[in-house]
C-alpha cells in the first residue's frame, strides 16, 4: 500500500473535471497544459491522460500492452461495486459493441463488419451522397438561412446511414429519423465518463429497447426479402462457419448508425464554424472546391470530432517517460495528440492546404474507424455543396455554442445565412 502510494506520489498530477465548462468551451487549452507538464499525466480522479502524439499512437496501436480490459470493472469505477451493469439494456448493449471488446472476440465481428462495409461499397455510394446533401439544401436554399446543426449536419450522417442500411420512407418517415436521432443521443449518454443521474439511465434503458426493436424488425423483414443493402450483407456476412447473430446484427446496426451519426455530424458542424473564422480559408475553398477532401482532413485535425477514447494496460509499461501499471486506465485524447506541436507545426492555426503528419481523428491499430471511408467522402461533398451553392455563407451566432459532454465536440446549434 505504501509502495503504491509513493509510486503516486512520483507521478506528475493534474486536476481534471470533464464536466468543467472551460474544457467543453476550449478543450485545447486545458490538454496543451497537460501535455507541457508531460505527454502522459496523472490525475486525481485515478486515471492517466495522454496528450502527447506519439503516446497516444502508441497507446491506441498496442495491442499487446493495451486494451479494452473488464467492461464490468470499467463501469463500477463509476457507480462503485455493487452496481449491476448488465441490469441496465445500454450498458449490456454498449458490452456487446465489438469497439469495447478485445481479440479474439474483436476480430471476429470487425472482420464481419467489413466484408459488409468495404471500400467498394463506401465509393459507390458517391452519387447517392450527393443527392442526399443536394436535396437537404434544395429544402433551404431558398431561406436565405438555416440552423445548420440540425437542418443540415444530423440530417446527412441520419440519410446516408438509412440508405446504406436500405431503410427508405416507406420504413422510417421524417417523424421516425428524428426519433431515432433522439434515441441515439439519449442511449450514447452511457459513453460519457461519469455516473449518469438515475432519470438519464432510465431514458438511456429505454432508448436502447427502442432502437433494438427498430432494427430487430428490419432484420426480420431483410430476412423474409433480401435487398442490395448493408442490412441484408450483414445477415449474410460470413466467416467460415461463423455468421453474425441475431442479437450481433442488432448491436451492430445501432453502433454503425451511432457511431456515424454524431462524429460526423459534428465535423461538418465545427467544419463550417472554423472555415468562417478563418475567411481566408473559406474563400480558397470557394475558388477551388476542388480542396474540400484537404479541407476535411483539417477540420478533423483541427476540431476532432471524438474528443479521446480510453485503453486499459495489460501489463506494466512504459509509455511517455512514465510506468503504466497492470490495470490501470488511459484517456488517449485524440483531439490533443491533433495539437502536438511536435508532430504539428502551428498546431492552433487552421489550414486546409496543410501537410505533413496524419491526423488521430479516426483513432489506429485494430479498433482504426471502421466509417473512416464515409464519414471523409460526406465531409468532401458537404464542404463542397456548401462551398459552391452558398459562397456568401456566414455564420450569425457571435459565441457558438458547444454541445454539453466532453467525449463529442460538436455545437448544439449553428445559426448560418447566405
Ligand atoms: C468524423 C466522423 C468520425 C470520427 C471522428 C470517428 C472516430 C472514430 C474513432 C476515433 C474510432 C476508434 C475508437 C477507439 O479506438 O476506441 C472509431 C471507431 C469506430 N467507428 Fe468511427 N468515426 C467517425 C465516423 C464513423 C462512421 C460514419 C461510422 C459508421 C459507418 C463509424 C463507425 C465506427 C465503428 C463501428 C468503430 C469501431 C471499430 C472497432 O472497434 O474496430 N465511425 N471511430
Amino acid at each position: 500500500m505504501s509502495e503504491q502510494r509513493s509510486v503516486a506520489a512520483n507521478r506528475p498530477t493534474v486536476h481534471f473535471d470533464p464536466t468543467n465548462a472551460s474544457l467543453i468551451e476550449n478543450p485545447h487549452r486545458v490538454f496543451a497544459e497537460f501535455r507541457q507538464r508531460s505527454p502522459v499525466v496523472w490525475n486525481e480522479a485515478g486515471f492517466w491522460i495522454a496528450t502527447g502524439y506519439d503516446t497516444v499512437r502508441s497507446v491506441i496501436i498496442d495491442k499487446r500492452n493495451f486494451g479494452q480490459g473488464d467492461f464490468i470493472r470499467n463501469i463500477q469505477l463509476y457507480y462503485g461495486d455493487g452496481f449491476d451493469v448488465f441490469a441496465h439494456s445500454a450498458y449490456r448493449w454498449l458490452s456487446e459493441v465489438f469497439v469495447y471488446q478485445d481479440p479474439p472476440r474483436h476480430t471476429r465481428i470487425r472482420g464481419l463488419v467489413s466484408q459488409a462495409l468495404t471500400v467498394r461499397r463506401v465509393r459507390e455510394m458517391r452519387p447517392d451522397i450527393e443527392a442526399i446533401t443536394h436535396g437537404l439544401l434544395d429544402r433551404v436554399a431558398d431561406q436565405g438561412s438555416m440552423e445548420l446543426i440540425h437542418d443540415f449536419a444530423y440530417r446527412l450522417p441520419t440519410l446516408v446511414m438509412c440508405n446504406m442500411l436500405g431503410i427508405g420512407a416507406d420504413e422510417a418517415d421524417e417523424a421516425l429519423l428524428t426519433r431515432l436521432n433522439q434515441a441515439i443521443a439519449d442511449a450514447f449518454l452511457v459513453l460519457e465518463m461519469r455516473p449518469l443521474t438515475t432519470a438519464e439511465l432510465e431514458l438511456a434503458n429505454r432508448q436502447t429497447d427502442f432502437l433494438e426493436s427498430f432494427f430487430g424488425e428490419i432484420f426480420e423483414r431483410r430476412r423474409k426479402q433480401p435487398r442490395d443493402d448493408l442490412a441484408t450483407a450483414l445477415l449474410h456476412a460470413r466467416d467460415g462457419d461463423s455468421q453474425l447473430t441475431e442479437r450481433e446484427m442488432i448491436t451492430v446496426a445501432i453502433a454503425l448508425f451511432g457511431a456515424g451519426f454524431e462524429t460526423t455530424a459534428h465535423m461538418i458542424g465545427n467544419g463550417v464554424l472554423v472555415l468562417r473564422q478563418n475567411p481566408q480559408e473559406w474563400q480558397t475553398l470557394v475558388a477551388t472546391p476542388e480542396l474540400a477532401a484537404r479541407a476535411t482532413e483539417e477540420i478533423l485535425r483541427y476540431e476532432s470530432s471524438l474528443i479521446a477514447t480510453y485503453r486499459t494496460a495489460f501489463n506494466d509499461i512504459e509509455v511517455g517517460g512514465q510506468t503504466i501499471q497492470a490495470g490501470e486506465r488511459v484517456l488517449a485524447v485524440l483531439a490533443a495528440a491533433n495539437r502536438d506541436p511536435g508532430m504539428f507545426p502551428q498546431p492552433d492555426t487552421f489550414t486546409i492546404e496543410r501537410e505533413g503528419a496524419h491526423h488521430l481523428a479516426f483513432g489506429g491499430g485494430i479498433h482504426f474507424c471502421v466509417g473512416a471511408e464515409l464519414a471523409r467522402l460526406e465531409g468532401e461533398i458537404a464542404l463542397r455543396a456548401l462551398a459552391t451553392r452558398m459562397p456568401a455563407l456566414e455564420v450569425v451566432e457571435s459565441t457558438p455554442q458547444w454541445r454539453p459532454g466532453f467525449m463529442f465536440r460538436g455545437l448544439s446549434e449553428l445559426r448560418v445565412r447566405w
